[in-house]
Parts: structure tokens; sequence; C-alpha cells
């Protein structure tokens, strides 16, 4: 719901947040499809329509840009349009992070699919997500990006417990959302990108109601464990976790910084403050 954000998000869903010169469930589409993900099933809520807005075809917009010959403009937002075959489901209630992958069953059928979070941007030289799938190829298993955080954010993050298979395959044992320091079986967190077999859509329907009340992913995770081996995969790149202000902050500062045509500029104004 975007509370963190108030009153930024009380009239716009949270995915709709700015990152420099895009919304944040932008850069999760980019993402997918720069994975080679054709399909993207996007489930959104009340007061969440601004994101369909987004990716739908603006014709006053584009007639006024053709209209101003701005054809770069025009151009990226035709593409934006373009980007994939988006499809859309509602969640009716903001019940938690499983109950929303729930509601894909019928989209997903009977393969293994790919959870990406609406307000987590991933900057790495291979997509994150593509690293996932090429992990749970050989493996056919469920397999989740994790990465160690610091003892101040654990009881942030979904955490996980297991042994190392290599240098960044673990075999997961242990799952628990937002445990405090001392219950948390390691230090290693679930950074919101998953590889799901479709088993986990029985594993939700056994799932009880955690932490705030809401059907959690983390737990439902648990119950597929018990019947399927799950994979944690410590990725290469960079995770910025947008729910959060002060790192909403720094990923624009930080990709502004990084910008062509505004880096040098605002480097020079940070200089004068
Ligand atoms: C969700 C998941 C949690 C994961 C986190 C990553 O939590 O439930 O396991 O670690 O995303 O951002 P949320 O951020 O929705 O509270």
């Amino acid at each position: 719901m975007g509370t963190r954000f108030l009153p930024l998000t009380k009239a716009q869903p949270k995915e709709m947040l700015p990152v420099v010169d895009k919304p944040v469930i932008q850069y999760v589409v980019e993402e997918a499809i720069s994975a080679g993900i054709e399909d993207i099933l996007i489930v959104t809520g009340r007061e969440k329509r601004a994101i369909e807005d987004h990716f739908d075809e603006s014709p006053e917009l584009e007639r006024t840009l053709e209209h101003k010959h701005n054809n770069e403009l025009l151009k990226s937002m035709r593409e934006i349009t373009n980007m994939a075959s988006l499809h859309y489901v509602r969640q009716k209630s903001p019940s938690g992070l499983a109950d929303a992958i729930y509601c894909a069953r019928h989209h997903i059928g009977d393969e293994s699919f790919a959870v990406m979070l609406g307000d987590t941007i991933n900057i790495a030289d291979v997509p994150l997500v593509r690293q996932l799938i090429d992990a749970h190829k050989p493996l056919g298993a469920s397999v989740i990006a994790v990465e160690r955080v610091s003892q101040e954010k654990i009881s942030d993050y979904g955490i996980v417990g297991g042994h190392m298979l290599g240098e960044r395959l673990i075999e997961i044992d242990r799952l628990v959302e937002k445990p405090s320091p001392k219950n948390a079986p390691s230090d290693i967190g679930i950074t919101g990108t998953y590889i799901l077999t479709p088993g986990i859509f029985e594993a939700i329907e056994q799932t009880e109601p955690g932490v705030n009340g809401e059907i959690q992913l983390t737990d439902a995770l648990r119950v597929l464990a018990k019947k399927e081996k799950i994979y944690g995969y410590l990725f290469t790149g960079k995770r910025y976790d947008v729910g959060d202000m002060l790192l909403w902050m720094k990923v624009n500062l930080e990709l502004s910084l990084k910008s062509e045509k505004y880096g040098r500029q605002l480097r020079e104004f940070l200089k004068t403050l």
C-alpha cells in the first residue's frame, strides 16, 4: 500500500514512483524483457490503475509529439507501449505477496515462472532474473535471489539458512519471514526476484497468514521445501529496494549521477551544497 511513502503515494501506487526518468515498474519490466521473458503478467489492485495506463497507448500524447516533431520522445513513448505481451490480473485486497502470486495461477498453468517485485530495481551486467533462469535450468527447482544483509536489516527481509553448493548456490533448509536477528537462521536475505515451480500454488493454499496477518511467500516456500528442493542464488550485481524511502532517494541520486544527460551537471551542483 506504500504507507512508508505517504503522502507521496496517496493518489499513485508506489510502483509508479519516479527513479530518474522512469517509474520503478518500468525498470522491472525492462529487466524481464532483457532476460528474454516475453509474457508478463502484472498483479495489480485497487488504486493501481496508473500502471496499466503507463504501458498503454496514449493517442493524444503521441499526436502532440508528432505535431511538435519530437521524434525522440515519440519513439520512447511507443517503445513503452510495445514492450512485451503485458497482461493484468487484480488482487482483491492486499493480503500478502503469496496471495498476489496465487492470483496468477490460471495464467501460469503448469510451468515454472519468474516473480519480480514491483518495488525492486536490479542493476547487473547479466539481468538478475536471467542469472536465476540459468541457475534454475539444470536444477528444475525453485531458485530465489539472495544477498547478505546487515544485522539492522535482517528483520526487514525473508532470511534463509542452508548449505553452500559451490560459490553462489545455496541449498535452502530454513526460511523465516522478517525474523529478529537472534532468531534468524543466517544473514542471507531474500531480495525479491524468484524462479518458482508451479508447486508453489498448492503450497500457498496450505499457508496460514503470517507476519502482518498476510499470506507470506517465504512461509509458502517453507511449505514447498517439504516437498521440493529450493535453492538460493547469490547473484552478481546490485539490488535497490525502492520500497524504503531513504534507499529510494539513494537510488535516484546514484542513477542520476550516472546519467549521461544530467550526471555532470548534478555533480557540479552537489559540490555547491
Ligand atoms: C518481501 C518479502 C521478503 C523479501 C522482501 C525483499 O517483503 O516478503 O521475504 O525479503 O520482499 O524486498 P516486503 O518488502 O514486501 O515487506
